[in-house]
């Protein structure tokens, strides 16, 4: 595949061109076309105010035009089922919340955190990875605290990505995971995932030309939205690729504990020698229902996590005190804290997946994560599925190209509800005549 690239290519002289039906706020007033110009009188001198080219230069954020359309839905009076959003709805564990409570009846937590976190986080962060992925960490620097995954990795794409490198991404990624290149000026090139081969790249597919200019590879298994869990020995080869060309390896590892049928996740830093190249994102917001909490951590290299300190210590205090108590106290008890987690998603996979089967979809049970990722029938894109399917039955799912082009033919269904609610969504697809072979009339 092309690079796909951020911002999009200018021709070197002449008029950049943007997409036809698309107001770029930077064009000059003389490039626009007379019937959109605003008169400008003689006597008026506020300039302009836009933002850089990076930022409007991004593509659309499809789940910004989700919320648009299930605004529209509701202002219509739809009672939706929303099964779009991939947010927790269960409370974090009350013993977290009693921790983080305690933690913040102590004065010493209010003032700014540490920048790289408590030494009580940190310390069960390497006590997780040490007992979990048997991978040994020095708790004072190769270990961070984040807060949240999601920002630490676009962080971590500002300390290694700029206007001269190209970032390596699956096409079928986690927003972030793409665009935070685009926010620094950098190109992505995107790497084909294929059911057939697990939805996991084929490293050999990347042309020469892109690996040279490539600084950076980001890798998420156990994958949203495909549900794919990688073997340690595709984190193996991985290592090898970014240890020979010198690329940073962001692996996000948001979903390591959400697996089911006796699968476990391996950690890509369980692989020898991956510290020279490897940041490693971990998560509380889906093992521990913390999304609120805004919490995580990275693990890697010593010389790598200074940069992205270095980052960190530019832009903000980080996650609050009382709140890495808590994150804390959940990894030092997290087998009893995880398991009614896990088999609570198990249990809602187990119905969506029946529920689609029934509809006609051959849909096979994802060994991980949060959601269940399925094929679109012929004869819609993803976002004209999405619109049928709230239309007809009041049910949100996510369009699947909002994980980038390669996920056009799909769509995903998020695991945020109880078995009674994915079957009433099952049973009014049903009613509405949407099924695999069924023409939706
Ligand atoms: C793959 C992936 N990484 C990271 C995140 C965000 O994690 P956090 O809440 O820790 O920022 C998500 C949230 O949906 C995700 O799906």
């Amino acid at each position: 595949m092309d690079i796909f690239r951020w911002p999009r290519p200018r021709p070197a002289r002449g008029r950049w061109q943007r997409p036809r039906g698309l107001m770029n706020p930077h064009t000059h007033p003389d490039e626009m076309p007379t019937s959109t110009r605003t008169p400008v009188s003689k006597t008026e001198s506020t300039a302009r105010l836009v933002p850089t080219r990076r930022l409007t230069d991004l593509p659309t954020y499809v789940f910004a035009w989700l919320d648009e359309l299930k605004a529209e839905a509701r202002a219509a009076g739809a009672d939706l089922i929303d099964l779009g959003m991939g947010n927790p709805d269960q409370p974090t564990p009350k013993p977290i919340i009693d921790a983080i409570a305690a933690a913040y009846a102590d004065p010493r937590t209010h003032g700014y955190p540490p920048f790289r976190g408590t030494e009580q986080f940190r310390q069960s962060a390497a006590g997780f990875m040490r007992r979990r992925f048997g991978v040994e960490l020095d708790a004072a620097r190769e270990v961070l605290c984040v807060s949240g995954a999601k920002e630490g990795i676009a962080q971590a794409t500002i300390a290694f990505a700029d206007e001269n490198t190209v970032s390596l991404v699956p096409d079928i990624y986690y927003p972030v995971h793409a665009r935070a290149t685009g926010l620094v000026g950098g190109r992505t090139h995107l790497m084909a995932l294929r059911a057939d081969r697990g939805f996991l790249p084929d490293f050999r597919e990347i042309p020469s030309g892109v690996l040279r200019s490539a600084r950076l590879m980001v890798l998420n298994y156990p994958h949203n939205p495909t549900g794919a869990v990688a073997p340690l020995e595709f984190f193996r080869d991985a290592v090898a690729l970014c240890r020979e060309r010198g690329i940073l390896l962001i692996s996000d590892l948001a979903y390591s504990e959400l697996t089911f049928d006796g699968i476990t996740a391996p950690s890509a830093l369980q692989v020898p020698g991956a510290k020279d190249v490897v940041i490693e994102f971990h998560s509380f917001s889906k093992t521990f229902n913390m999304a609120g909490s805004r919490i995580g951590f990275a693990a890697g290299g010593r010389e790598l996590i200074d940069a992205l300190h270095a980052v960190r210590t530019n832009m903000g205090y980080g996650t609050p005190a009382p709140i890495q108590a808590g994150a804390a106290y959940a990894l030092d008890h997290i087998r009893e804290l995880e398991r009614p987690v896990v088999a609570r998603y198990a249990e809602r996979r187990d119905a969506v997946v029946d529920g689609f089967r029934s509809l006609g979809w051959a849909a096979e049970p994802p060994h991980a994560t949060m959601f269940v990722w399925l094929p679109i029938p012929a004869g819609f894109g993803a976002q004209e599925w999405t619109r049928h399917v709230i239309d007809r039955a009041g049910v949100v799912v996510t369009p699947g190209n909002a994980f980038g082009p390669g996920g056009e033919r799909f769509f995903r269904v998020s695991l945020i509800a109880d078995p009674l609610v994915l079957g009433k969504a099952i049973d009014r697809l049903r009613a509405a005549g949407i099924g695999w072979l069924d023409t939706c009339s």
